[in-house]
């Protein structure tokens, strides 16, 4: 869609709307959890495990009960007595909420402080006296997986090795024949580390049971509302807390990328500390604690192997990857597939035979696994592929653009089925990856590469077409714990023709206050200004799963859109009445109905919603306002074509990004304004694991990450000047023929930078290098080729 079809007044699709909700952040007038401050409110502070695997011996809380202010100590024990002290991962497993026997990573909660103030109940925590006994360490998932490791999910009686599961998924039949007909294979191990989503705002909540009313109020930082009211009300239906007397509120979030969509424990012991003592109970963690403890991203270790002709023409994909879970598989994926959407890994490209094999692994880790700015593991999907397309282009000696255009899906094979089950809906990769050549001028930069080479300069081009899958439902194959994943959209039409909209998913920064009011207006021609949205609060918002995985304009702007469309057709009826014309001869244009023929008979929306209160027809029910719980036929299909060009410098083995150019295609866009921030900040989210991320242990299990001091996030500083363009093929399938955006150049952005690094570094021998690519290790391979300066 390139021109809007409303005026700019009102503010439909395709127009650079400015965020509504930025006034408030910008003034510093957002409402975080922390801003949550109520009445005789308490504190809570958590005490955490020194060690990554021990036996607790003794846990002595005299000297901090000791301290003025101090209220309780908690501990797994106290919990137990009501059946709280593990609980359910969103992936089915269990996870202690605070552990009676033993703990199972460093930094997991061990016991929970609540005092009158906040730096009272840290006191509190320091003086709790833990005894452990030390128990062996695993932390490499290789290693965990052999038949001699020592069991560690001992709670699990029949469990005698650390094997979470076995999934796979594709033919493998036919992809090993495809293989032993190649004329060319490649094969390579890919790492892809553990990493932290990171977000300005660390996780918390407020839990507030009012015992007269018998209700709990939680204001917490979840991506998910109403899962987490539901996953409340079963998990603590015996001690009371039935789903109509619990509200979750999820008020302004600094940032969630996949890492507030879990349960973490101190929400559970704030709750259980408010429920037991009637008062309103803060729990906010520091930047430490959540690096540490929260659930992390990635831990992907890969065998990829791709198979073709030496024409360039691909056959077949054979992947095997170990997953490391940490100690329970808390993962955030949808409850069909344990390694998400792993299987999008045959990417953009036609290949005939795939075979995908994921193997789950307890360590001694913090838990996770979840979908950090991605749609359940397609980063991993597409950083295999695209790495493994440009291993066999430099293997066969074919230029990496022109092997891509050859093996790209064709625009008239859509819609498409993969060789592993899945059906595209629409694309066109090779315009994306063409323009992306033109806008950077690929073949003078290519030029410009041999020259650079012949002096000995290393200088390399990268490219990263990817594919990506956003949107879950379709709900007949996607559930979390049995939730289906469809999403909803309730809107309101106010008397004097203002409205209300509210959805089920919950931004976290990406401006659905609005983007969604553009879909009202779009549909309705009712003025964005004139839109108010809420979400996040499960009394009043209609229910959804959320928003992570990009989901929410594939899932709530289509039942957005769906809503005003049902708001529309009434509208419709009272028209016909209020002109008294037949519906058939009634014509919509933004904002109003017209007589065919006769443009000056017409009633506005405004004119038509204050009919619907007070002079609608008789038999009519009067309001105007909708519901929608939209369950998408398919997931969309947003893709883009990537190029980096970077320069490498022979003293130091630093990595410099001279361009980057990102065309993506969104089909029909709400907001290009937003969409090209949305880009922006996932191309620097992509940077960082690229180039710095990364979380470490020692053989120990203590975290060499465990800070902003060691664990680098890119600064403005590092970030490159982002060039950016896009193409637009709509989705055929979503009503407004939109796709998802959010995540779509963290996912992408890696692997072209990574195929730079290696393009410049081929003609040294140099085949794959994990990310992150830091200075230390490709200083290293240029020692090991003598080519440092
Ligand atoms: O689920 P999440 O909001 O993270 O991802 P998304 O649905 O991809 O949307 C991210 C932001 O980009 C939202 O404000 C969307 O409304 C906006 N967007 C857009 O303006 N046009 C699109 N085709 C897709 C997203």
């Amino acid at each position: 869609m390139t021109t809007p079809k409303t005026p700019a007044e009102i503010g439909g699709m395709g127009h650079s709307v400015k965020r509504k909700e930025d006034p408030r952040f910008l003034r510093g007038q957002g409402t975080y959890v922390d801003d949550i401050v109520l009445p005789d409110m308490l504190y809570l502070d958590i005490v955490r495990s020194p060690y990554a695997h021990a036996a607790i011996t003794n846990i002595d809380t005299s000297k901090a009960l000791a301290i003025p202010g101090v209220l309780a100590v908690i501990t797994g024990k106290d919990l137990a007595a009501y059946n709280l002290h593990w609980m359910p991962t969103l992936m089915s497993d269990t996870q202690m909420v605070l552990p009676v026997e033993k703990v199972m990573y460093q930094a997991q909660e061990v016991a929970a402080v609540l005092a009158t103030e906040r730096y009272i109940a840290a006191d509190g925590a320091d003086a709790v006296e833990i005894d452990y006994d030390p128990l062996p360490v695993l932390i490499d998932p290789k290693k965990a997986l052999l038949p001699d490791a020592p069991v560690l999910r001992t709670d699990k009686p029949d469990k005698k090795d650390n094997h979470i599961w076995h999934w796979e998924w594709g033919d493998r039949a036919a992809t090993d024949q495809a293989f032993r007909d190649a004329e060319v294979t490649v094969k390579e191990d890919i790492y892809i580390p553990r990493i932290h989503v990171s977000s300005i705002e660390t996780c918390g909540c407020v839990a507030h049971f009012d015992k007269v009313r018998g209700k709990l109020t939680v204001w917490m930082t979840t991506q998910a509302p109403h899962a987490i009211r539901t996953v409340f009300a079963l998990v603590a239906g015996h001690v009371g807390l039935a789903e109509h007397k619990i509200q979750i509120i999820s008020p302004d979030i600094g940032g969630g990328f996949g890492g507030k969509v879990p349960v973490y424990p101190g929400y559970v012991i704030a709750v259980a500390a408010s429920v037991l003592t009637g008062k309103p109970v803060k729990w906010i963690e520091d930047r430490m604690e959540n690096i540490q403890a929260d659930s992390f991203a990635r831990d992907y270790h890969m065998t990829a192997e791709l198979a073709g002709k030496k024409d360039g023409r691909l056959t077949a994909l054979r992947i095997k990857t170990i997953a490391d879970h940490g100690y329970t598989d808390a993962a955030a994926n949808p409850s069909k597939f344990p390694a998400g959407l792993f299987h999008i890994c045959t990417g953009s490209y036609d290949l005939k035979a795939a075979h995908v094999e994921v193997d789950g692994a307890y360590t001694n880790k913090p838990p996770g696994g979840i979908a950090y700015r991605c749609s359940f593991r397609v980063t991993e999907a597409v950083h295999a592929i695209e790495r493994m397309a440009d291993l066999m282009a430099h293997e066969i000696g074919m230029d990496a653009a022109e092997f891509r255009m050859k093996n790209f899906i064709k625009p008239e094979q859509f819609p498409y089925k993969s060789a592993l089950g899945w059906e595209y809906d629409s694309g066109d990769y090779a315009a994306a990856l063409r323009k992306a050549m033109d806008n950077l001028g690929y073949e003078e930069l290519r030029k410009e590469q041999v020259e650079k080479r012949k002096r000995g300069e290393l200088m390399g081009i990268g490219i990263s077409s990817f594919t990506e899958i956003v949107g879950a439902g379709p709900s007949k194959h996607f559930d979390i714990l049995g939730l289906k994943m469809f999403d909803s959209a309730e809107i309101r039409i106010h008397p004097t023709g203002k409205a209300i909209a509210r959805f089920g998913t919950k931004s976290q920064g990406q401006g659905h206050e609005t983007t969604y009011a553009q879909i009202v207006a779009e549909e309705l021609g009712i003025p964005v200004d004139d839109v108010a949205v809420e979400e996040g609060d499960t009394d009043t918002a209609p229910y959804g799963l959320g928003t992570y995985a990009s989901r929410s304009t594939p899932t709530a702007g289509a039942a957005g859109a769906i809503a005003a469309r049902k708001i529309r057709d009434k509208a419709k009826k009272i028209a016909a009445y209020l002109l008294e014309a037949h519906e058939d001869d009634l014509e919509w244009e933004p904002g109003k109905f017209f007589v065919k023929g006769s443009p000056d008979r017409a009633k506005t929306i405004q004119d038509i919603a204050l009919a619907a209160y007070t002079n609608h027809p008789q038999g009519m029910e009067a309001g105007l306002e909708a519901v929608s719980y939209y369950d998408p036929p398919n997931l969309t299909y947003p893709f883009g074509s990537y190029i980096c060009v970077v320069d490498i410098d022979k003293g130091t083995g630093e990595v410099k990004v001279r361009r980057f150019m990102a065309v993506d295609d969104c089909g029909n866009i709400i907001n290009p304004m937003i969409v090209e921030g949305q880009i922006h900040g996932g191309l620097t989210m992509g940077l960082g694991p690229a180039l710095y991320e990364e979380i470490q242990y020692d053989d120990s299990g203590n975290i060499l990450q465990g800070s902003f001091m060691n664990y680098l996030l890119p600064t403005a500083v590092e970030t490159p000047n982002w060039e950016t363009d896009k193409t637009c093929t709509p989705s055929p399938h979503h009503p407004l023929g939109a796709k998802g955006v959010g995540e779509s150049a963290t996912v992408g952005a890696p692997a072209a930078i990574v195929n730079a690094v290696v393009d410049a570094l081929w003609h040294l021998g140099v085949r794959h290098i994990d990310i992150p690519i830091t200075p230390p290790k490709v200083w290293k391979l240029l020692r090991d080729n003598g080519v440092t300066e």
